[in-house]
C-alpha cells in the first residue's frame, strides 16, 4: 500500500469566511452545508466551535450541539451563543452537516438512537479516535457520504491540524465541503483511513505531550532559579517559536539542532542529556502507544477505559 508520506495539503490562508447562514459562493460548485450540528459538547467540540465562531466562518446561529450534561449545553450557550439541546435529535434537525463528538466506546449507541432523525443528505462527519467509516456507515447505512476527522484541540486558536478520511465515493464537493470547514480552523492533510489511528497517536494526543515537554522545561528553570512564570513563558515560546522555525524554513529538524549546537557548547550538552533520557526513543513509543490504543478504542464493543 502507498504510505501517505505527502498528504494533500491545504493552506488556512484559504479559509473560507461564510457570514450568517447564507450560501456560500465558490469558484465551482459547492454543495450548501452551511448549518453544523455537534453531537456531544465537549472539549473538541468546543474547540471546533471556538474555531469557527471566532474565525467569523459560521455564525453561531448556524451551529447547534446535542449533549446530556446541562454544564456542558450551559457552557457552549453562554460563551459561543450557539443552541444546545439535551437531545441530540432535535440538535442535528436541520443540519447539512453532522458531526459526531462523542467518545468512541459510546458512538454505536448514539448512532442508533439518533439513526431516525438523520436523513442522507446531511453530511456525516465523526472524529471518535479509532472509530471507522465502515462501522459507522454499518450503523447508518450506505446512502450516507462520511468524513473521518482527527482535528486536535489548538483548532479553538485556529492553530488545529486535522486529518481526514473520505468515504469511497465521496462527491468531490462534500470532500471540499469538510476540507474548507477545517481550513478555518487550522491546517488540513487527507489520509488514507489505515493510516487514521496513526494521526491520532499524533497531532490528535499531541498536544498533550507538547503540554507535558512545555511543563518540563518549565520545571527545569524553576529548578534553577527562574519564577515559574519566567519559566513557564520562556518555555512556552521556545516551543513555539522552534515549532515555526520548522513549518515555515521547511528544514528538516536535524539540521536546525544542528546549527544550535555548537562545539563544546551548552546545548550539546543539555541534548546529551535527552538522549540518556532517551526522549527521542520515548516520544517515538508514545506515538506508538497511542495509535495502538486508538486502534483498540474504535475496534472494541464498549469497551469503558
Ligand atoms: N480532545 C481531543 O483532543 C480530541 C482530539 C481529536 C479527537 N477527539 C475525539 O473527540 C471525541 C470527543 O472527545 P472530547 O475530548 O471532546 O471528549 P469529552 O470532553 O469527554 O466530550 C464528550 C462529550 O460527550 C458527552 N456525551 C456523553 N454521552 C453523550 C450522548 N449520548 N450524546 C451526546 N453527548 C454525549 C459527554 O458528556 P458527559 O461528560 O456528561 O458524559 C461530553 O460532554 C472523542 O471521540 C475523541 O476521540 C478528541
Amino acid at each position: 500500500m502507498r504510505i501517505a508520506s505527502r498528504p494533500t495539503l491545504f493552506n488556512s490562508a484559504t479559509a473560507l469566511t461564510l457570514q450568517g447562514c447564507e450560501r456560500p459562493q465558490y469558484n465551482r460548485p459547492m454543495p450548501i452545508r452551511t448549518r453544523f450540528a455537534f453531537v456531544g459538547a465537549g472539549q473538541m467540540t468546543e474547540a471546533l466551535v471556538a474555531g469557527l465562531v471566532t474565525s467569523g466562518t459560521v455564525a453561531p446561529e448556524c451551529l447547534s450541539a446535542g449533549d446530556p450534561s446541562p454544564i456542558r449545553r450551559d457552557h457552549l450557550r453562554t460563551r459561543y451563543n450557539i443552541a444546545t439541546f439535551e437531545d441530540n435529535r432535535a440538535a442535528l434537525a436541520g443540519a447539512d452537516l453532522v458531526c459526531f463528538c462523542v467518545e468512541p466506546q459510546i458512538l454505536d449507541d448514539v448512532l442508533r438512537d439518533v439513526l431516525p432523525a438523520l436523513s442522507p443528505h446531511q453530511l456525516i462527519l465523526s472524529v471518535a479516535a479509532g472509530y471507522p467509516i465502515a462501522r459507522l456507515a454499518g450503523i447508518i447505512g450506505p446512502s450516507y457520504g462520511i468524513v473521518r476527522g482527527m482535528p486536535n484541540t489548538p483548532s479553538a486558536l485556529g492553530a488545529g491540524v486535522t486529518a481526514l478520511s473520505f468515504s469511497p465515493g465521496l462527491p468531490t464537493a462534500d470532500q471540499q465541503a469538510a476540507i474548507r470547514l477545517f481550513e478555518a480552523i487550522g491546517e488540513v492533510c487527507v489520509v488514507e483511513e489505515r493510516l487514521m489511528d496513526t494521526v491520532t497517536g499524533l497531532s490528535g494526543s499531541g498536544p498533550a505531550y507538547v503540554f507535558t515537554m512545555i511543563e518540563a522545561l518549565a520545571d527545569g528553570g524553576v529548578l534553577m532559579g527562574l519564577p515559574r512564570q519566567t519559566a513557564q513563558l520562556l518555555a512556552a515560546q521556545t516551543v513555539a517559536g522552534a515549532a515555526r522555525m520548522v513549518l515555515e524554513q521547511g528544514e528538516h529538524p536535524g539540521v536546525l539542532k544542528d546549527r544550535v549546537a555548537s562545539p563544546g557548547g551548552t546545548t550539546i550538552a543539555g541534548l546529551r542529556r535527552l538522549e540518556e533520557g532517551r526522549l527521542r526513543a520515548t516520544l517515538i513509543a508514545a506515538v506508538e502507544a497511542a495509535t495502538h490504543r486508538s486502534h483498540e478504542l474504535g475496534r472494541s464493543e464498549h469497551s469503558h477505559s
